[in-house]
């Protein structure tokens, strides 16, 4: 078992144990809010901001997406009902697929999920778009995950990307202080075809 191996078990084990409790303590979503008014329930901010990416990326309706890393599933089936998106949604934890899955049916959308690593990743049928929210820290190789994220993409498509990112802009004292970094971090990249 290489190192690659055991860090991405953790996060497989990290998800399965802690995903019921997460859904039981803040809900489906496992994404930082985007709050207009700061008046907003929390809720009502994470939706907020899966709209206002999807709006940035000015997403056309009823087009085909993944969304990578997809926690519990709530982007996509949000995704799904308020876009007409059909959603295929991937994470590493077994325990959110079923918890993913189960709310796709209960919901009644075009949403599904399974198990699969970003890192390997492949299809025969590119999507129009991709979707990654909060995940892109987990990952070993964030810069190649990038690279090879157009041969997930049909032509035109775009890979819409929601994180937490420190800038040149940070004072070192910034640096320093766990939890508040310089965001300038969310919006859609598009690819050449
Ligand atoms: C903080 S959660 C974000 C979940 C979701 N995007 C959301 O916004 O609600 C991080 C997610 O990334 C997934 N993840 C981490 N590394 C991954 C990998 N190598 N391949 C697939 N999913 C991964 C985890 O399983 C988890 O679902």
């Amino acid at each position: 078992m290489n190192d690659v191996t055991t860090y991405k078990e953790r996060i497989r084990d990290f998800y399965d144990v802690l995903s019921p409790h997460f859904r039981d303590w803040w809900g489906e979503h496992l994404h930082d809010g985007f709050y207009v008014t700061g008046r907003e329930t929390k809720a009502e901010a994470q939706d907020q901001l899966v709209a206002e990416l999807a709006r940035r990326a000015d997403l056309p309706v009823g087009v085909r997406g993944l969304d990578v890393g997809c926690g519990m599933g709530a982007t996509s089936i949000w995704l799904a009902r308020e876009r007409g998106a059909s959603m295929t949604g991937v994470t590493l934890s077994s325990v959110q697929v079923g918890l993913a899955n189960e709310l796709a049916r209960r919901e009644g959308v075009d949403a599904s999920f399974r198990v699969a690593d970003a890192d390997t990743l492949e299809t025969i049928e590119p999507y129009d778009f991709l979707w990654m929210v909060g995940v892109l820290g987990h990952l070993d190789d964030q810069r190649a995950f990038i690279d090879r994220s157009p041969r997930l993409l049909a032509d035109g498509g775009r890979f819409v990307l929601g994180d937490w990112v420190a800038t040149g802009e940070l004072t070192d004292r910034d640096r320093r202080r766990p939890g508040r970094p310089g965001t300038r971090g969310s919006g859609s990249l598009r690819f050449p075809a």
